[in-house]
Protein backbone atom coordinates (compact mmCIF):
# COMPACT_ATOMS: atom_id res chain seq x y z
CA UNK A 1 0.00 0.00 0.00
CA UNK A 2 1.37 3.38 -1.06
CA UNK A 3 1.18 6.10 1.69
CA UNK A 4 3.55 8.75 -0.21
CA UNK A 5 2.72 12.17 -1.03
CA UNK A 6 4.64 14.98 -2.15
CA UNK A 7 4.27 18.27 0.10
CA UNK A 8 5.84 21.85 -0.88
CA UNK A 9 8.02 18.90 -3.37
CA UNK A 10 9.26 17.52 -0.61
CA UNK A 11 9.08 13.18 -1.32
CA UNK A 12 6.54 12.26 2.20
CA UNK A 13 6.60 8.45 2.99
CA UNK A 14 2.99 9.92 4.54
CA UNK A 15 0.62 12.86 4.73
CA UNK A 16 0.90 13.01 8.61
CA UNK A 17 3.11 15.74 9.52
CA UNK A 18 3.67 16.45 13.03
CA UNK A 19 2.57 20.43 13.90
CA UNK A 20 4.65 23.08 15.22
CA UNK A 21 4.67 22.89 19.39
CA UNK A 22 7.00 22.56 22.14
CA UNK A 23 7.16 18.75 21.72
CA UNK A 24 8.88 19.32 18.13
CA UNK A 25 11.74 20.78 20.10
CA UNK A 26 13.88 18.17 21.39
CA UNK A 27 15.92 15.89 19.72
CA UNK A 28 14.82 12.73 21.69
CA UNK A 29 10.87 13.32 20.27
CA UNK A 30 11.88 14.16 16.84
CA UNK A 31 13.75 10.32 17.24
CA UNK A 32 10.52 9.17 18.72
CA UNK A 33 7.98 10.98 15.71
CA UNK A 34 10.32 9.23 13.34
CA UNK A 35 10.47 5.63 14.81
CA UNK A 36 6.29 6.13 14.81
CA UNK A 37 5.90 7.02 11.09
CA UNK A 38 5.58 10.39 10.82
CA UNK A 39 5.76 11.76 7.14
CA UNK A 40 7.28 15.00 8.23
CA UNK A 41 7.71 17.36 10.95
CA UNK A 42 7.74 20.81 11.84
CA UNK A 43 9.59 22.40 14.62
CA UNK A 44 8.93 25.07 17.21
CA UNK A 45 8.38 28.14 16.11
CA UNK A 46 11.34 30.39 16.32
CA UNK A 47 9.94 34.00 16.93
CA UNK A 48 11.11 37.12 15.04
CA UNK A 49 11.15 39.12 18.29
CA UNK A 50 14.02 36.64 19.36
CA UNK A 51 15.50 36.90 16.05
CA UNK A 52 15.56 40.50 16.24
CA UNK A 53 16.66 40.69 19.60
CA UNK A 54 19.64 38.69 18.78
CA UNK A 55 20.53 40.53 15.82
CA UNK A 56 20.38 43.93 18.48
CA UNK A 57 22.39 42.17 20.86
CA UNK A 58 25.17 41.42 18.36
CA UNK A 59 25.19 44.44 16.73
CA UNK A 60 25.76 45.86 20.17
CA UNK A 61 28.93 43.59 20.83
CA UNK A 62 30.10 44.57 17.17
CA UNK A 63 29.35 48.39 18.88
CA UNK A 64 27.43 49.15 15.18
CA UNK A 65 24.43 51.73 14.74
CA UNK A 66 21.32 49.35 15.15
CA UNK A 67 19.68 50.36 11.97
CA UNK A 68 21.98 48.47 9.46
CA UNK A 69 21.85 46.82 5.96
CA UNK A 70 20.46 43.45 6.52
CA UNK A 71 23.46 41.41 5.15
CA UNK A 72 25.26 42.26 7.80
CA UNK A 73 23.69 40.32 9.66
CA UNK A 74 25.11 37.28 7.38
CA UNK A 75 28.60 37.99 9.18
CA UNK A 76 27.50 36.76 12.82
CA UNK A 77 28.60 33.28 13.92
CA UNK A 78 24.98 32.59 15.43
CA UNK A 79 26.11 29.15 16.41
CA UNK A 80 28.75 30.64 19.21
CA UNK A 81 25.72 32.54 20.85
CA UNK A 82 24.04 30.18 23.85
CA UNK A 83 20.52 31.28 23.07
CA UNK A 84 17.39 30.62 21.78
CA UNK A 85 18.52 31.27 18.01
CA UNK A 86 21.26 28.91 17.77
CA UNK A 87 20.07 26.42 19.49
CA UNK A 88 17.26 26.52 16.72
CA UNK A 89 19.51 26.18 14.09
CA UNK A 90 21.28 23.56 16.10
CA UNK A 91 18.22 21.91 16.68
CA UNK A 92 17.84 21.55 13.14
CA UNK A 93 21.46 20.75 12.24
CA UNK A 94 20.85 17.82 14.50
CA UNK A 95 17.54 17.07 13.28
CA UNK A 96 18.90 16.85 9.87
CA UNK A 97 21.78 14.28 10.81
CA UNK A 98 20.10 12.01 13.43
CA UNK A 99 16.70 11.79 10.87
CA UNK A 100 15.88 11.00 7.45
CA UNK A 101 12.30 12.62 8.37
CA UNK A 102 11.89 15.81 6.21
CA UNK A 103 12.39 18.70 8.76
CA UNK A 104 10.46 21.81 8.14
CA UNK A 105 11.81 25.15 10.57
CA UNK A 106 8.99 27.36 11.87
CA UNK A 107 9.03 31.05 11.88
CA UNK A 108 6.62 33.46 13.80
CA UNK A 109 6.38 36.65 11.98
CA UNK A 110 4.15 39.43 12.13
CA UNK A 111 6.82 41.89 9.90
CA UNK A 112 9.08 41.88 6.32
CA UNK A 113 11.32 43.88 9.43
CA UNK A 114 15.65 42.67 8.85
CA UNK A 115 14.45 38.86 10.42
CA UNK A 116 14.24 37.76 7.40
CA UNK A 117 17.40 37.71 6.02
CA UNK A 118 17.94 35.29 9.09
CA UNK A 119 15.70 32.62 6.56
CA UNK A 120 19.51 31.92 5.25
CA UNK A 121 20.64 30.95 8.23
CA UNK A 122 17.47 28.05 8.54
CA UNK A 123 18.28 27.11 5.13
CA UNK A 124 21.94 26.89 5.85
CA UNK A 125 21.53 24.80 8.92
CA UNK A 126 19.55 22.41 6.49
CA UNK A 127 16.06 22.84 7.26
CA UNK A 128 13.65 21.13 3.87
CA UNK A 129 11.24 23.80 4.40
CA UNK A 130 10.69 26.90 5.95
CA UNK A 131 7.14 27.35 7.50
CA UNK A 132 5.83 30.55 8.33
CA UNK A 133 3.28 31.24 11.15
CA UNK A 134 2.17 34.66 9.86
CA UNK A 135 -0.48 36.34 12.23
CA UNK A 136 -1.31 40.31 12.60
CA UNK A 137 -3.71 40.88 15.04
CA UNK A 138 -6.23 42.97 13.69
CA UNK A 139 -6.38 45.71 16.37
CA UNK A 140 -5.32 48.78 14.49
CA UNK A 141 -8.01 50.83 13.94
CA UNK A 142 -6.30 53.40 11.58
CA UNK A 143 -4.96 49.95 9.49
CA UNK A 144 -7.37 48.75 6.61
CA UNK A 145 -7.94 45.08 5.94
CA UNK A 146 -6.37 44.94 2.18
CA UNK A 147 -3.05 47.31 4.13
CA UNK A 148 -3.13 44.37 7.24
CA UNK A 149 -3.01 41.33 4.18
CA UNK A 150 -0.41 42.97 2.11
CA UNK A 151 1.80 42.07 5.00
CA UNK A 152 1.77 38.73 3.70
CA UNK A 153 2.72 39.28 0.80
CA UNK A 154 5.41 41.31 1.92
CA UNK A 155 7.25 39.18 4.17
CA UNK A 156 6.64 36.21 1.57
CA UNK A 157 8.29 38.13 -0.93
CA UNK A 158 11.18 39.20 1.25
CA UNK A 159 12.05 35.48 2.58
CA UNK A 160 11.66 34.76 -1.03
CA UNK A 161 14.69 36.62 -2.02
CA UNK A 162 16.69 34.79 1.17
CA UNK A 163 16.18 31.29 0.27
CA UNK A 164 15.24 28.61 -2.52
CA UNK A 165 14.20 25.84 0.47
CA UNK A 166 9.92 25.82 0.04
CA UNK A 167 8.15 28.17 1.97
CA UNK A 168 5.02 26.95 3.37
CA UNK A 169 2.53 30.00 4.78
CA UNK A 170 0.53 29.32 7.74
CA UNK A 171 -2.52 31.22 8.29
CA UNK A 172 -5.71 31.90 10.40
CA UNK A 173 -9.37 32.10 9.23
CA UNK A 174 -9.50 35.48 10.46
CA UNK A 175 -10.00 37.43 6.23
CA UNK A 176 -12.25 39.33 5.48
CA UNK A 177 -12.39 36.72 2.16
CA UNK A 178 -10.67 33.73 3.01
CA UNK A 179 -10.69 31.81 -0.42
CA UNK A 180 -9.72 35.31 -2.40
CA UNK A 181 -6.88 35.47 0.14
CA UNK A 182 -6.04 31.90 -0.01
CA UNK A 183 -6.27 31.72 -3.66
CA UNK A 184 -3.90 34.77 -3.89
CA UNK A 185 -1.29 33.26 -1.22
CA UNK A 186 -1.33 30.45 -3.32
CA UNK A 187 -0.23 32.13 -6.12
CA UNK A 188 2.52 34.38 -4.79
CA UNK A 189 5.34 31.92 -4.67
CA UNK A 190 4.85 29.71 -1.91
CA UNK A 191 4.82 26.02 -1.94
CA UNK A 192 2.13 25.42 0.75
CA UNK A 193 -0.45 27.23 2.74
CA UNK A 194 -1.29 25.58 6.38
CA UNK A 195 -4.92 26.16 7.14
CA UNK A 196 -4.98 27.05 10.09
CA UNK A 197 -3.44 27.82 13.09
CA UNK A 198 -4.94 27.63 16.28
CA UNK A 199 -4.15 30.85 18.70
CA UNK A 200 -3.29 30.77 22.56
CA UNK A 201 -6.64 32.16 24.26
CA UNK A 202 -7.73 33.85 27.41
CA UNK A 203 -10.78 33.09 29.89
CA UNK A 204 -12.23 34.22 33.29
CA UNK A 205 -11.68 32.63 36.33
CA UNK A 206 -14.88 33.79 37.94
CA UNK A 207 -14.07 32.73 41.44
CA UNK A 208 -11.06 34.88 41.90
CA UNK A 209 -12.10 37.38 39.01
CA UNK A 210 -8.53 36.88 37.41
CA UNK A 211 -7.23 36.10 33.58
CA UNK A 212 -6.02 32.96 33.18
CA UNK A 213 -5.24 30.66 30.02
CA UNK A 214 -8.03 29.03 28.23
CA UNK A 215 -7.84 25.27 27.43
CA UNK A 216 -4.43 24.96 25.49
CA UNK A 217 -5.64 22.29 22.97
CA UNK A 218 -8.19 21.71 19.99
CA UNK A 219 -11.08 19.76 20.30
CA UNK A 220 -11.99 17.09 17.29
CA UNK A 221 -15.38 19.80 16.81
CA UNK A 222 -12.69 22.46 15.51
CA UNK A 223 -12.09 19.96 12.72
CA UNK A 224 -15.24 21.24 10.82
CA UNK A 225 -13.69 25.08 10.38
CA UNK A 226 -10.62 23.81 9.19
CA UNK A 227 -12.44 20.92 6.39
CA UNK A 228 -15.00 23.31 4.99
CA UNK A 229 -11.97 25.28 3.82
CA UNK A 230 -9.89 22.98 2.83
CA UNK A 231 -12.70 21.78 0.80
CA UNK A 232 -13.97 25.01 -0.86
CA UNK A 233 -9.90 26.31 -1.77
CA UNK A 234 -8.19 22.74 -2.35
CA UNK A 235 -9.46 22.44 -6.04
CA UNK A 236 -8.52 26.07 -7.19
CA UNK A 237 -5.03 26.57 -5.14
CA UNK A 238 -2.30 26.86 -7.12
CA UNK A 239 -0.11 25.33 -4.28
CA UNK A 240 0.07 22.37 -2.02
CA UNK A 241 -2.65 23.04 1.12
CA UNK A 242 -1.99 21.22 4.45
CA UNK A 243 -4.96 21.18 7.40
CA UNK A 244 -4.18 21.93 10.73
CA UNK A 245 -6.75 22.39 13.83
CA UNK A 246 -8.79 19.51 14.78
CA UNK A 247 -7.16 16.44 13.34
CA UNK A 248 -7.44 14.18 16.32
CA UNK A 249 -7.86 10.42 14.71
CA UNK A 250 -7.34 8.48 11.49
CA UNK A 251 -10.71 9.57 10.95
CA UNK A 252 -10.27 13.27 10.94
CA UNK A 253 -7.26 12.35 8.83
CA UNK A 254 -9.19 10.71 6.09
CA UNK A 255 -11.58 13.45 6.19
CA UNK A 256 -9.17 16.04 5.21
CA UNK A 257 -7.44 14.59 2.61
CA UNK A 258 -10.81 13.14 1.08
CA UNK A 259 -11.64 16.72 1.04
CA UNK A 260 -8.21 18.11 -0.32
CA UNK A 261 -5.64 18.53 1.98
CA UNK A 262 -2.19 17.20 0.60
CA UNK A 263 -1.46 16.46 4.24
CA UNK A 264 -2.54 16.67 7.95
CA UNK A 265 -0.67 18.17 10.67
CA UNK A 266 -1.33 16.78 14.34
CA UNK A 267 -0.70 18.67 17.72
CA UNK A 268 -3.02 18.40 19.95
CA UNK A 269 -3.63 14.33 19.79
CA UNK A 270 0.02 13.92 19.85
CA UNK A 271 0.06 16.03 23.62
CA UNK A 272 -3.15 13.50 24.70
CA UNK A 273 -2.27 10.32 23.45
CA UNK A 274 1.70 10.64 23.14
CA UNK A 275 3.88 10.46 20.26
CA UNK A 276 3.16 6.34 19.58
CA UNK A 277 -0.46 7.51 18.75
CA UNK A 278 0.89 8.36 15.14
CA UNK A 279 1.47 4.29 14.20
CA UNK A 280 -2.43 3.67 15.79
CA UNK A 281 -3.69 6.73 13.10
CA UNK A 282 -1.47 5.28 10.37
CA UNK A 283 -2.57 1.61 10.93
CA UNK A 284 -6.15 2.44 11.17
CA UNK A 285 -6.03 4.75 7.81
CA UNK A 286 -4.09 1.40 5.91
CA UNK A 287 -6.99 -0.37 7.16
CA UNK A 288 -9.94 1.97 6.04
CA UNK A 289 -7.75 2.20 2.32
CA UNK A 290 -7.83 -1.57 2.26
CA UNK A 291 -11.42 -1.74 3.08
CA UNK A 292 -12.32 0.95 0.44
CA UNK A 293 -9.98 -0.85 -2.18
CA UNK A 294 -7.60 2.39 -2.27
CA UNK A 295 -4.12 1.27 -3.01
CA UNK A 296 -2.24 4.78 -2.95
CA UNK A 297 -3.22 8.36 -1.06
CA UNK A 298 -3.60 9.92 -4.63
CA UNK A 299 -6.31 7.66 -5.68
CA UNK A 300 -8.67 9.13 -2.94
CA UNK A 301 -7.01 12.38 -2.00
CA UNK A 302 -9.54 15.58 -3.37
CA UNK A 303 -12.37 13.44 -4.10
CA UNK A 304 -14.98 14.87 -1.98
CA UNK A 305 -13.18 18.79 -2.52
CA UNK A 306 -16.04 21.48 -2.86
CA UNK A 307 -16.24 21.44 -6.22
CA UNK A 308 -16.54 17.67 -6.92
CA UNK A 309 -18.86 16.76 -4.31
CA UNK A 310 -22.30 15.75 -5.57
CA UNK A 311 -24.01 18.48 -3.33
CA UNK A 312 -21.74 21.08 -4.00
CA UNK A 313 -23.25 23.48 -2.00
CA UNK A 314 -22.85 21.18 0.83
CA UNK A 315 -19.56 23.10 2.06
CA UNK A 316 -21.28 26.68 1.38
CA UNK A 317 -24.34 26.40 3.62
CA UNK A 318 -23.40 28.06 6.94
CA UNK A 319 -27.34 28.71 8.51
CA UNK A 320 -29.21 26.35 9.92
CA UNK A 321 -32.26 25.87 7.45
CA UNK A 322 -35.64 25.57 8.78
CA UNK A 323 -35.91 21.55 8.04
CA UNK A 324 -32.18 20.79 10.36
CA UNK A 325 -34.34 22.88 13.18
CA UNK A 326 -37.64 21.39 12.70
CA UNK A 327 -36.02 18.03 13.43
CA UNK A 328 -34.19 18.81 16.39
C1 LIG B 1 1.35 23.69 23.24
C2 LIG B 1 1.27 24.17 21.83
C3 LIG B 1 2.32 24.91 21.29
C4 LIG B 1 2.26 25.38 19.97
N1 LIG B 1 3.31 26.08 19.45
C5 LIG B 1 3.25 26.47 18.14
C6 LIG B 1 4.34 27.14 17.54
O1 LIG B 1 5.39 27.37 18.15
N2 LIG B 1 4.22 27.50 16.25
C7 LIG B 1 3.10 27.24 15.50
O2 LIG B 1 3.05 27.57 14.30
N3 LIG B 1 2.04 26.62 16.05
C8 LIG B 1 2.10 26.24 17.33
N4 LIG B 1 1.04 25.59 17.89
C9 LIG B 1 -0.17 25.36 17.07
C10 LIG B 1 -0.13 23.95 16.43
O3 LIG B 1 0.94 23.79 15.53
C11 LIG B 1 -1.43 23.66 15.67
O4 LIG B 1 -1.56 24.55 14.59
C12 LIG B 1 -2.67 23.79 16.57
O5 LIG B 1 -2.45 23.18 17.82
C13 LIG B 1 -3.87 23.15 15.91
O6 LIG B 1 -3.63 21.80 15.58
P1 LIG B 1 -4.21 20.60 16.49
O7 LIG B 1 -5.66 20.66 16.40
O8 LIG B 1 -3.64 19.34 15.86
O9 LIG B 1 -3.70 20.81 17.86
C14 LIG B 1 1.10 25.10 19.19
C15 LIG B 1 0.04 24.36 19.75
C16 LIG B 1 0.12 23.90 21.05
C17 LIG B 1 -1.02 23.10 21.59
Amino acid sequence: MDLSTNYLGLNLKNPFIVGSSGLSSDIANLKEMEKYGAGAIVLKSLFEEDILMEMKENLNQMSRPANIYPEIFDAFDFSTIEDSVSKYLFLIEEAKKSLSTPIIASVNCIDSNEWTSFAKRIQDASADALELNIFITPTDMERTSAETEQIYFDIIEKVKKEINIPISVKISYFFTNLANTVQRLSQSGVAGIVLFNKFYQSDVNIDNLSIVPAPLFSSPSDLYQTMRWIAITSSSAACDLAASTGAHDAKSFIKLLLTGAKAVQFTSTLYTRGIPYIATILDDLKNWMEKHSFNSIKEFNGKLSADKNKDQGAFLRVQFMKHYSEKN
